[in-house]
């Protein structure tokens, strides 16, 4: 499973990257927003950092405006990938850009049905949003599980990119269902590492080290 780290914030990402085991960076408006940059002057400054995919999404919500936007957001980098919305619009700015050879994140992703569409347009990545279905009561993971069967049948190559992590086991459970990426805030990156029986054993080993060496 490949990690992505889901902030725009360039010091958490530094932070991160030190880890040795990010792969990419999602961004989206709201996380933008918290940063109150320039969305290209961020993505620039990320693809210094990281080499590896960042997506940078798109406000225009037509057609024309996604292509254009997009095609903007793609002369950053190379590394840059376009997230695009899911609606009929971003369905098709997917499927053209797919036909350039430039890679898509198709986003906000909440059914069966939406991630055919995306995969049907060659989304590189298909963006299942789990913490906010688990926010109106249904189970984010079993989406997961259930896009995993889909492309698995009909050998669709777009890669299923758990978003909206917002825990330890959404990640723990996204993997075991088979998505191919997770993208998580910081937090829940560090959060992966714990386990109390980890703390307590590394403080036996030292403290039994310490009394047979003094
Ligand atoms: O990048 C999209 C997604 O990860 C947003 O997460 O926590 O705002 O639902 P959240």
């Amino acid at each position: 499973m490949e990690f992505f780290l889901d902030t725009g914030i360039v010091a958490e990402i530094k932070e991160a990257v030190q880890l040795g085991i990010i792969d990419g960076v999602t961004t989206n408006p709201s996380l933008i927003a918290k940063t109150g940059r320039n969305q290209k002057d961020v993505i620039k400054e990320i693809s210094g950092i990281i080499d590896g995919p960042i997506s940078a999404e798109v406000i225009a919500t037509d057609f024309e405006g996604m292509l254009i936007e997009g095609e903007d957001l793609a002369k950053i980098h190379s590394n840059v990938v376009i997230k695009l919305p899911l609606t009929e619009a971003g369905i098709a700015a997917c499927k053209r850009f797919s036909q350039k050879g430039i890679k898509t994140n198709v986003t906000l992703c909440f059914s069966v049905n939406q991630a055919l569409l995306a995969a049907k347009a060659g989304a590189t990545y298909i963006s299942p949003f789990i913490g906010r279905l688990d926010d109106i009561g249904q189970n984010g993971n079993d989406l997961i599980g259930e896009i995993r069967s889909l492309y698995d049948n009909y050998g669709f190559k777009t890669k299923i990119l758990a978003a909206s992590i917002r825990h330890a086991a959404h990640v723990r459970e996204s993997a075991l269902l088979g998505a191919d990426v997770g993208t998580m805030p910081l937090s829940v990156v560090k959060a992966l590492y714990k386990h109390p029986l980890t703390d307590k054993g590394l403080e036996t080993f030292l403290a039994d080290h310490k009394k047979a060496n003094s």
